[in-house]
């Protein structure tokens, strides 16, 4: 959602904050800000805006060895200079970045207040800082960590937080409790971050704390503690660095102009490292270690419900789709934001699979808590490892999709796509799959690399069509069965990132309303793949036809000529995995509609990587 970064060492600070932010903007950009220790003073500079306009107002005179900053995604007060992070107490001692939200805050601000205290921020993260700075009004000779332990305990919500106190110079203080915080471990210097990302240029030996953990960072040492003890561990509480497999250039554009479409391209890798080890050809299935059930209990479940949020939602249709037709085993998909808010009927034979890339998002974890308050066996299909639904779930599958920086999800969503085809391939042989079409799905997955090379190779002709049309306000995205989920995904791309209103519909469903408004200005994406259901599909394509409206079909069928305006051709794989290879020419469609229309294509307007708030 935000980002957070902080370093104390030998190194320039300012430097170093602002290249961390630079690689943290992906996850909010409205507005940035950074406060570092000089002259025995706090400076704070903060600006609305780009991590550009905060590089261009800091004053370069400043040096200074330790310091925090933070890349806004606006919840409490509009984005502008004063509600930017840092902020500080009255006094200018105390300054905090903070990601999340703090529930509690109108009351804090109201309680501050009538204490005498004036805030300057509509923010909830103000208060913070005022809080921390009161319990050293208490008990001048606190710790910064017992301040900040104590201050939290007026707190209700969630955060990841990042404290610089004037008096304890050269000292961090970070507390977690929803929102990531990693530390960053060097040789006589330390960084701090809500991301590996802003840290693995640095350094690959990091700290991931927990919820309800405290850390004090100096340039030597460090020592993690949880929030709740009552005074502060020293020594043995600390724990063990881990190793990020992650590095710097996974975060880098290289020869691409912008994340997306370097993700876009990275796809046949990706997969391919997904699928590394997890294809079994001698029993025809698929090892996915991380589950933690044998054939007995794989056999006993009844029902497979995939939970996500935005694209890993639509990712979780596509999986039910494959559940259901590979393994035979009722399926569906539900938003996680539904799920947690409708006192859902847990069923103990019921695998719950949650889909996040990032494993952050807050509807996402919630359902996770309330399935495991509740008795329900989830497992996690995560990309970001050390993230908070991985661990929440304790077992599942890791998405080996590498770092996503594009709001935009592509690899991972592919990544999804296919761990949830092993995942149906490991059901199904469990059940009734046989042999001979366990071993036609594991050709099919290894072939799905090379297809995507092909598509990706074809970006020329796939992006013309998408500059044809790009003039269009509306569109359609139509399919069935198999296609519908891609039908989704599609739509949902396309609004992200070009703001051209997308809406998708089932083909079936199309002469029960929406045909109203099929005319020449409103084009139809339609998924058209060569199995049982084609010749539906092309009266579909005529039925649109007949009322004038434009079609573009995504197509691996030998289509008659002239029926459709645009064709995008796709491979032929086979039939039940053909929503993998559907799913990325549309990306490319999406991409280069965005760009035609000059959007910022990793920022979409409003939106964020992670969402971590309600
Ligand atoms: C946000 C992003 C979407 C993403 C969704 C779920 O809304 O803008 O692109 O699909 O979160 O994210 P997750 O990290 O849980 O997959």
């Amino acid at each position: 959602m935000c980002g957070i970064v902080g370093y104390v060492g030998r190194r320039d600070a300012i430097p170093v904050l602002l290249e961390g932010l630079r690689s943290l903007e992906y996850r909010g950009y409205d507005s940035a800000g950074l406060a570092v220790i000089y002259r025995n003073r706090l400076q704070v500079t903060k600006t609305a805006g780009r991590v550009q306009d905060l590089r261009a107002k800091v004053n370069d005179r400043i040096k200074a060895n330790i310091g925090i900053g933070h890349t806004r995604w606006a919840t409490h007060g509009e984005p502008n200079d004063i509600n930017a992070h840092p902020h500080t107490d009255t006094a200018a001692r105390i300054a905090v970045v903070h990601n999340g939200i703090i529930e509690n805050a109108e009351q804090l601000r109201a309680g501050l207040a009538k204490r005498g205290v004036t805030l300057v921020s509509d923010t909830d993260t103000e208060a913070l800082a005022h809080l921390i700075a009161a319990e050293f009004a208490h008990d001048e000779q606190a710790s910064l960590e017992d301040a900040v332990r104590r201050a939290l305990r007026h707190v209700e919500g969630t955060y990841g937080l990042l404290v610089l106190d004037l008096q304890h110079p050269g000292e961090l203080v970070v507390a977690r409790n929803g929102s990531p915080i990693v530390l960053g471990i060097g040789q006589s210097e330390m960084f701090v971050a809500s991301d590996v990302a802003a840290l693995v240029r640095y350094t690959k030996q990091v700290v991931y704390l927990d919820d309800a953990e405290v850390a004090t960072v100096h340039a030597t040492d460090y020592h993690t503690a949880g929030l709740d003890d009552s005074v502060r561990h020293t020594g043995g509480s600390s724990k063990e660095p881990t190793t990020v497999e992650a590095e710097a250039g996974d975060y880098e554009l290289g020869a691409y102009e912008d994340f997306m479409r370097k993700e876009i391209h990275e796809q046949p890798e990706a997969l391919r490292r997904a699928l590394r080890g997890r294809l079994d050809d001698r029993f025809a299935t698929a090892k996915l270690g991380g589950i933690d059930l044998d054939a007995r209990q794989l056999r006993g479940i009844r029902q497979v419900k995939f939970l996500g949020c935005g694209s890993a939602y639509y990712a979780g249709q596509m999986g039910a789709v494959l559940v259901e037709e590979l393994a035979r085993i009722p399926s569906d998909a539900e938003p996680a934001s539904e799920f947690r808010y409708r006192n859902p009927v847990v069923d103990p034979d019921t695998l719950y699979v949650a889909v996040s890339q990032s494993g952050e998002t807050l509807d996402t974890l919630m359902a996770v808590q309330e399935l495991r308050r509740k008795g329900g066996q989830v497992i996690g299909t995560v990309n970001v490892v050390g993230s908070a639904i991985g661990r929440e779930c304790g077992h599942g599958v890791f998405l080996h999709a590498g770092p996503e920086i594009a709001v935009a999800s592509t690899k991972a969503l592919t990544n999804m796509e296919a761990t949830f085809a092993m995942l149906a391939l490991l059901l199904g042989r469990v059940r009734d799959m046989s042999t001979a079409t366990g071993q036609r799905i594991v050709a099919g997955l290894r072939a799905m690399p090379d297809h995507l090379e092909a598509i990706l190779a074809a970006e020329e002709q796939i992006a013309e069509t998408a500059r044809r049309f790009a003039g269009a306000d509306h569109m359609f995205f139509i399919g069935r069965v198999r296609g519908w989920p891609v039908a989704r995904e599609g739509a949902q791309k396309l609004k992200e990132i070009s703001y051209v209103h997308a809406e998708a519909y089932q083909a079936s469903e199309l002469k029960h309303g929406p045909l109203a408004l099929i005319n020449q200005s409103m084009p139809s994406v339609i998924i058209v793949p060569a199995d049982e259901l084609l010749t539906k599909n092309i009266s579909t394509i005529e039925q649109i036809k007949a009322r004038g409206g434009p079609v573009i079909a995504v197509t691996n069928a030998d289509l008659p000529a002239d029926l459709a305006d645009a064709v995008i051709t796709v491979p032929r794989g086979e039939p039940e995995l053909d929503p993998l290879l559907f799913n990325v020419p549309l990306q490319l469609f999406a991409y280069h509609t965005a760009a035609k229309l000059g959007r910022d294509i990793d920022k979409p307007r409003n939106l964020a990587k992670s969402v971590t708030v309600e």
